[in-house]
């Protein structure tokens, strides 16, 4: 399944982190039967962020499972030195932080040239006009609204104005770039996200935490969805 370009819907993207890391293949085959439009992969190396989780091996095996797009958000130092083995395991967007690169252009270039969808992240202390110069290089721009390195935290209100300010910036620049939002998204807060401009909602624990996970994932779209259209 190709990863498609942002068409004015929503897009719900459920976080691997939260799921069963014994059943990764069955949460992933949730997602898709839930109708998630692509699932992240959230990659730490422990320094970047204060913990460990997934490699290339895991989207290898989950690369056989799924035909949805993958996510591979690197949250590590070196994002320079993961590109080719992330690429090569099968993952379609590869997202990287800001503040982990002295030449993010040079970065992002070798995602593209490897074909894939190159995204752009930044964490909660990042200002906006950071990320705005490489707008016209990504096709995802991904505004953390928890401090990265865990799932279930508490969603951070104070990231909105930064949300609407790189929205704009996307809606002036008639770009086609996802404006992705990752941390504390679930039934209350998926609105707010959206009426700020998200179009991409990442959500873990909201959807992993819930009885039924596939419910779950379908209530948040159907709330981002009603947000979308006021
Ligand atoms: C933080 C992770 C989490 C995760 C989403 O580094 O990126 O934000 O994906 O977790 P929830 O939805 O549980 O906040």
């Amino acid at each position: 399944m190709i990863f498609k370009e942002p068409s004015g819907s929503i897009a719900i993207v459920p976080s691997l982190l939260a799921a069963d890391h014994a059943k990764l293949g069955k949460a992933v085959r949730i997602a898709e039967q839930a109708g998630a439009e692509w699932v992240s992969v959230d990659v730490m190396d422990g320094h970047f962020v204060p913990n460990l989780s997934f490699g290339p091996a895991h989207v290898a095996a989950l690369r056989k499972e799924t035909r949805l797009p993958i996510d591979a958000h690197l949250m590590v130092e070196r994002p320079e030195m993961f590109v080719k083995p992330f690429a090569d395991a099968g993952a379609d967007l590869i997202i990287v932080h800001l503040e982990t690169m002295k030449r993010p252009g040079q970065t992002l270039d070798a995602i593209k040239a490897r074909g894939k969808r190159a995204g752009l992240a930044i964490k909660p202390r990042t200002p906006a006009k950071a990320l705005l110069p490489y707008l016209d290089r990504i096709d995802l721009a991904l505004i953390m609204t928890v401090e990265p390195g865990f799932g279930g935290q508490k969603f951070l209100g104070k990231m909105l104005p930064k949300i609407r300010q790189v929205r704009d910036a996307i809606t002036l620049g008639k770009r086609r770039v996802w404006l992705q939002v990752d941390g504390g998204i679930n039934t209350r807060t998926a609105a707010d996200a959206v009426r700020a401009g998200a179009d991409a909602l990442v959500a873990g624990s909201a959807v992993y935490g819930a009885k039924d996970p596939g419910r779950a994932l379908r209530e948040v779209r159907m709330i981002a969805e009603r947000a979308r259209q006021h």
